[in-house]
């Protein structure tokens, strides 16, 4: 695995991140969850991402993460970077979810007690709150570093102006923001016309959450929709209603470009979101050993040519943009 630094921190992220998002809750098979963890951090992929609301049930995932923890890696805490979040919908009634101080030091309280530990390396305000002040919110998570529950702060789908914002606000609180957590893959590539400028202006660093498209850029959608796909499953996030004949025809396209280079459709995705220097990390799911091991040799890859940039490009029916490189 290679490493790669966190914006301008003393901070080294894994250029390969596992997500435990689905297949790590407690409707899954723990056994199996344990060994797709436990081969990840073999591989060197130090650093695993959850939030409060992973499951299902909400907060199942920590949960499972903290188990595994306990019988298997307890020794290897120091090896880990965990991070965890909150922000969306976790428990019932007005402070549960958005960005209140009161949510989000109660939230971080109960993920450390579903993870048994003291600190998480990382904790994310999940997504922008439109009625709280920024203040407030950045305010809790200089509190939340301050008081040991964290080690460092980040934010998580936060447009450019948004992040710009909460960037400052945490500087002068003395708390930098040390990372961003954006959607980005090809066909999702919002964060390309601005929020990665920012976040190269300002020295923050960028883990691009779901770089597969949650598992379309891949070859696990050519032939249909598989019985144990993320698709198939009713509590999947991915709709079969997404995997449209134009998306699949694109993938197969690509998948042939994939082969020319010599890798695999999912290590393709995964180098061409990690061409950007900007970019400090793809987070992945997995729900298979065979998946991690494959998605840890992305990074091994040769530079992509001018001419493989312009392919996927056109493949993916979007116009190239000056950070193409
Ligand atoms: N901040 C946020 O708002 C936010 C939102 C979403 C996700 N996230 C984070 O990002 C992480 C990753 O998101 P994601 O799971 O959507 O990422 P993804 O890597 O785009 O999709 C993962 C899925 O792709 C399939 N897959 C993975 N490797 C494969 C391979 N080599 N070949 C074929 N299929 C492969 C698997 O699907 P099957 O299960 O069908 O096998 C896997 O579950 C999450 O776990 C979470 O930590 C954050």
């Amino acid at each position: 695995m290679s490493y790669r630094r966190c914006g301008r921190s003393g901070l080294l992220l894994p250029a390969i991140s596992l997500g435990l998002w689905h297949n790590f809750g407690a409707v899954d098979s723990y056994d199996h969850a344990r060994a797709i963890l436990l081969r990840a951090f073999d591989l060197g992929i130090t650093h695993i991402d959850l939030a409060n609301n992973y499951g299902p049930p909400p907060g199942s995932a920590e949960e499972t993460f903290g188990r595994i923890l306990r019988e298997e890696l307890r020794s290897h805490r120091d090896e880990l970077l965990l991070s965890t979040k909150a922000g969306y919908r976790m428990w019932p009634g007005p402070y549960g979810e958005w960005g209140s101080r009161k949510y989000l030091v109660a939230s971080i309280d109960q993920s450390l007690r579903r993870m048994g530990v003291d600190y998480v390396d990382i904790f994310y305000h999940h997504r922008p709150d439109p009625d709280t002040p920024m203040e407030e919110t950045m305010g809790a998570l200089d509190f939340i570093v301050r008081s040991g529950r964290a080690l460092y702060a980040g934010i998580s789908s936060y447009s450019p102006d948004e992040t710009r914002a909460a960037v400052a606000i945490l500087r002068q609180l003395g708390t930098p923001c040390l990372i961003h957590q954006p959607v980005y893959n090809m066909f999702n590539r919002w964060i390309e016309p601005g929020l990665l400028q920012v976040l190269e202006a300002e020295a923050v660093g960028c883990i691009v959450f779901s770089p597969l498209a949650q598992g379309l850029l891949s070859n696990r959608y050519l032939e249909g929709i598989p019985q144990n796909s993320r698709a198939a499953k009713p509590h999947g996030f991915l709709r079969p209603e997404e995997i449209t004949p134009e998306k699949r025809r694109a993938v197969q396209e690509l998948y042939t470009l994939a082969l020319a280079r010599g890798q695999t459709m999912a290590q393709m995705a995964l180098s061409w979101v990690l061409r950007h220097a900007a970019v400090t990390s793809a987070l992945v799911g997995a729900s298979s050993i065979e998946q991690i091991q494959e998605n840890a040799r992305a990074p091994a890859a040769a530079p992509f040519t001018p001419q493989e940039l312009e392919a996927i490009d056109r493949i993916t029916g979007q116009t190239a943009r000056d950070h193409g490189g």
